[in-house]
């Protein structure tokens, strides 16, 4: 029996959670666009647009700066396999969900994996990492920048010399924090980076843009091995471990994205039209702007759920602009204050994972999410909610608090 649903017609929604979040419309209409050949110069040329305004918003003078298809994942997998040879130490410090996610794949990666952990709510300093590269003398540091799960942001500014001083390569996972604070690759030392789209830089899931530097590009190139199929006579392999991936084989994508145009898989064509429109309406309102925008929607916000006499989660020195724990009042049922957001008012706020799940709610103010109507709606539908599950507060102050930081702007 042929089953045909209906059409597409998915209810509205304010996604405030840690990401997906709302997908900029200009993003939405770029990825309409009609289909090009992988190889039409017309492509390529977007192809080379694209790497231009990844460098940009990666704050890189790094040759190499593209997207891996796939999620935000897909891009920590390539450079991950990329870089670690079965055999080599990975030190993984974790403060989070994230920080475990790196580690999993490092050790899928055939990596001897060490581990140093942090209570969840806080981050390394640089002294500890420091000290755990003396002791364990890794060949790869991998690191998250801002981990969701926690909505902690590590600072990274001092672990690229650590890791240049003691001849490691340093990999770090900004796919929370792309777009939304600063990502200074080349100032930070960092030497690979990966994110994703659908946080800061209000596309969808599915792309990754990822950066590296020369030194990465030498650990590639001493690993490569081009697939039979489309290697030319004469082509010099590498005589390192065959990279164990062939999707996420960053040798074989710098031959894709590079001068030769050596054909690899077929280039998604809409995602790369969605990241190119996502990167260059974020440098087109100016990076700085964009972060004090987030900035400005994390004050207000936390004023306003502070004002309802709510807890914040974690150490708020190192919170990330884009998005807020809260911590889930004693006696409410943080589900079912979830599902009313949802159902009564279409907004979706996070939950959380692991050691977190049930303590706290995460509300994401990202990218084309990040305005004042998203937060003061936000917190006048949170209060509503929490007033039916028995959480009662004075009316209004949650709203009234935000509100008072926006006017501040004003004043
Ligand atoms: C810090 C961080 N890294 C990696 C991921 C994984 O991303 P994806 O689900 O796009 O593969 C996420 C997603 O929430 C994230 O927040």
């Amino acid at each position: 029996m042929v089953e045909i649903f209906g059409e597409l017609d998915p209810p509205p929604r304010l996604l405030m959670g840690p990401g997906p979040v709302g997908v900029d419309p200009r993003v939405l209409r770029a990825m309409s666009m009609p289909m090009l050949g992988q190889f039409d110069p017309a492509f390529t040329a977007y192809m080379n647009e694209t790497m231009a305004l990844l460098r940009q918003i990666f704050r890189t003078q790094n040759k190499w700066a593209l997207l891996v298809d796939g999620t935000a994942r897909a891009g920590i997998e390539a450079l991950l396999v990329s870089l670690i040879a079965p055999g080599d130490k990975v030190l993984v410090p974790v403060f989070g969900r994230f920080g475990h996610l790196l580690a999993e794949i490092a050790s899928r990666c055939g990596g001897e994996v060490v581990t140093i952990e942090r209570d969840w709510g806080s981050v390394f300093t640089a002294e500890e990492i420091e000290r755990a590269i003396k002791t364990h003398k890794p060949r790869v540091l991998a690191l998250v920048h801002g981990d969701t799960s926690t909505t902690m942001a590590q600072p990274l500014d001092h672990i690229g010399d650590v890791c240049r001083a003691h001849d490691v390569i340093f990999y770090s996972d900004a796919t929370a924090t792309l777009g939304g604070m600063p990502v200074d690759v080349d100032r930070w030392k960092v030497d690979a980076v990966s994110a994703g789209l659908q946080k800061c830089l209000s596309g969808p899931p599915g792309s990754a843009p990822i950066t590296f530097n020369e030194r990465v590009v030498e650990i590639a190139k001493h690993r490569k091995h081009v697939e039979a199929g489309i290697r030319a006579p004469g082509a010099v392999e590498g005589n390192g471990p065959r990279i164990q991936s062939n999707y996420f084989d960053i040798a074989m994508l710098m031959d894709y994205w590079g001068e030769s145009r050596l054909n690899h898989h077929t280039e998604a064509t809409s995602m790369l039209y969605a990241a190119r429109e996502a990167v260059r309406i974020a440098l087109a309102e100016g990076l700085e702007e964009r972060f004090a925008r987030h900035r400005l929607a994390s004050r207000a916000l936390t004023a306003g759920l502070l004002g309802m006499e709510l807890q914040l989660f974690g150490d708020q020195m190192h919170k990330m602009p884009n998005v807020t724990g809260v911590v889930i009042p004693q006696g409410v049922d943080g589900d079912g204050v979830r599902r009313m957001m949802l159902d009564d008012f279409g907004i979706e706020i996070g939950t959380s994972f692991g050691p977190m799940h049930g303590k706290i709610w995460r509300i994401g103010t990202m990218g084309y999410v990040c305005r004042k109507e998203s937060v003061l709606v936000c917190l006048g539908a949170l209060e509503a909610c929490l007033r039916r599950f028995g959480y009662k507060r004075a009316a209004g102050a949650g709203v009234d608090a935000a509100l008072a930081i926006y006017n501040e702007k004003k004043a």
